[in-house]
C-alpha cells in the first residue's frame, strides 16, 4: 500500500516538473524543442509550432520529419548533421527553414547538448532552440550592399581626382601650359563634384531613411529656380555636346512649398538626364497646374524599357542596359526623389521608349502657408 502510494508521487512529481517546464518554455518567445539522443521530440513549445508551421508534435516524432532545414545552397541538412562529432552548443545563422509550400525563412539555431532525465538516469538529449531571423538578414544584406555600391562608386572618382591634381601638380612644378592644368584641375574638379552629389544623396538617404526630414516651406520663384539649375548644369550638358533649354509657363506664380527638396529632385532628374544621354538635347519645362506646378526634364537619351520602368524607384537599382553601366551611379537618386515626392504630397510619374527619350515628370502643389 505505502508503496503504491510513493509510486503515485513520484510519478505526480515528475509529471508536476514536467508541467513546470512547460510553461516554462511556453513563455519563451524563441521555438524551442528538445529532442533525445536519436533525435526524437520530447518536449516542445508553442512558439516552435509556429515556427515549424504545425499544430501539433506526437511524442517521439524524429526531429527530422517536423523541421526542414536547407543550408546557403538549398540543400537539405538535419539536425543530426549539425551536431555531428560535437559535445558544445552550435549556433548557425546560415540555415533556413523550407516549407512544403516552397517558402524559406532564415533561422537562427543554436542546438545545445543536455541532460534529459525525468528519473530515467540522465540521458543524453538536445535542446535546440529556434528564431525567425529573416527581417536581421535582410537588413544585413542591404548594410552589405550598401556598403559594397559605395565603396565601389567611390573608387574610381577618388582615384581620377588623385590622378589629375597630382598631374596638374606637376605641371605646374615644370611650369608649363595653363590649358594642360586647366584640363586636369577641371577632371579632378568634376570627379570631387559627383562625390560631393553622392554624398548629398546619401545623407539625404539616411535623413529619409530615419523620417528626420521636415517641410521647411517657402514662397518659390520658379522662373529664377530653372534659370539657375541651366546656369549650373550648362557646362556639364555642353561638355556633352548636348543643349540645355528651359521652358516656361508664362502663367507660373509663385509656388509655396519646399524649396530644397523640389531643387534637390530636379537636379536628380537632371543629372541623370545629362548622364543617359549622348546626342540631342535636354528640356527643363515648368507648367502651372491648379493646385501648384508640374516639373518635366525630357531627354533624347537611351530611354528605359518596360520593365525597368517600374523599378526604377527602387533603393539601388540601376538598369543593366550597358549604357548605364558605363556611367558612375549608386541607383539612390530616383530611390531618394520618390521619398522626397511623398513628403511634398506631390506625384512623380515617367514616360520612356527605349532608345527615343526620357521624361521624368513631378507635379508638385502648393502647401498650406501657416
Ligand atoms: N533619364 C534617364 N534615361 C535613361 N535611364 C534613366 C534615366 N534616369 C534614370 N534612369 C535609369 O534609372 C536608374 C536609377 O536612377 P538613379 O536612382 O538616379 O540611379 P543612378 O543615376 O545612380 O544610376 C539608372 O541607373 C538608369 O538605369
Ligand atoms: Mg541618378
Amino acid at each position: 500500500m505505502a508503496k503504491t502510494t510513493t509510486k503515485k508521487t513520484g510519478a505526480s512529481i515528475a509529471e508536476l516538473e514536467r508541467q513546470r517546464l512547460t510553461s516554462l518554455i511556453n513563455s519563451m518567445t524563441d521555438g524551442v524543442v528538445a529532442v533525445d539522443k536519436n533525435f526524437k521530440v520530447v518536449i516542445y513549445n508553442g512558439a516552435a509550432l509556429g515556427l515549424l508551421d504545425i499544430n501539433h508534435i506526437q511524442e517521439g516524432t524524429p526531429l527530422g520529419d517536423v523541421l526542414k532545414l536547407v543550408d546557403k545552397d538549398e540543400k537539405a541538412v538535419t539536425v543530426a548533421h549539425l551536431v555531428e562529432k560535437r559535445n558544445i552548443a552550435t549556433i548557425s545563422r546560415d540555415h533556413r527553414i523550407s516549407y512544403s509550400d516552397g517558402s524559406l525563412v532564415n533561422l537562427y539555431i543554436s542546438i545545445a547538448p543536455v541532460h534529459l532525465g525525468y528519473g530515467k538516469a540522465a540521458d543524453q538529449g538536445f535542446v535546440v532552440v529556434l528564431r525567425d531571423i529573416t527581417h536581421e538578414k535582410s537588413l544585413e544584406e542591404e548594410r552589405d550592399e550598401f556598403i559594397s555600391v559605395v565603396s565601389h562608386e567611390l573608387r574610381t572618382p577618388i582615384a581620377i581626382a588623385e590622378g589629375n591634381l597630382s598631374n596638374a601638380q606637376l605641371l605646374a612644378e615644370k611650369q608649363l601650359q595653363a590649358p594642360e592644368i586647366t584640363g586636369s584641375l577641371q577632371q579632378a574638379y568634376n570627379q570631387v563634384t559627383f562625390l560631393s552629389g553622392m554624398i548629398n544623396d546619401l545623407s539625404m538617404l539616411s535623413r529619409a531613411e530615419h523620417n528626420k526630414l521636415t517641410l521647411k516651406t517657402a514662397d518659390i520663384n520658379v522662373h529664377d529656380l530653372l534659370n539657375e539649375l541651366k546656369k549650373l548644369y550648362e557646362p556639364q550638358a555642353h561638355e556633352k555636346g548636348l543643349a540645355l533649354h528651359i521652358r516656361l509657363d508664362p502663367k507660373l506664380e509663385l509656388l509655396h512649398t519646399s524649396q530644397l527638396y523640389v531643387r534637390e529632385i530636379l537636379q536628380n532628374f537632371i543629372t541623370n538626364a545629362i548622364k543617359y544621354t549622348d546626342k540631342g538635347s535636354v528640356t527643363v519645362a515648368a507648367k502651372s497646374t491648379p493646385r501648384g506646378v508640374t516639373f518635366d526634364v525630357h531627354d533624347t537619351g537611351i530611354g528605359i524599357s518596360k520593365g525597368d520602368q517600374e523599378k526604377v524607384f527602387q533603393k539601388f537599382f540601376r538598369s543593366e542596359d550597358f549604357r548605364t553601366r558605363q556611367h558612375n551611379g549608386t541607383g539612390l537618386g530616383l530611390y531618394v526623389c520618390a521619398k522626397l515626392t511623398k513628403l511634398l504630397d506631390a506625384t512623380i510619374s515617367l514616360d520612356s521608349e527605349l532608345n527615343k527619350g526620357t521624361t521624368f515628370s513631378i507635379t508638385v502643389p502648393n502647401q498650406p502657408k501657416k
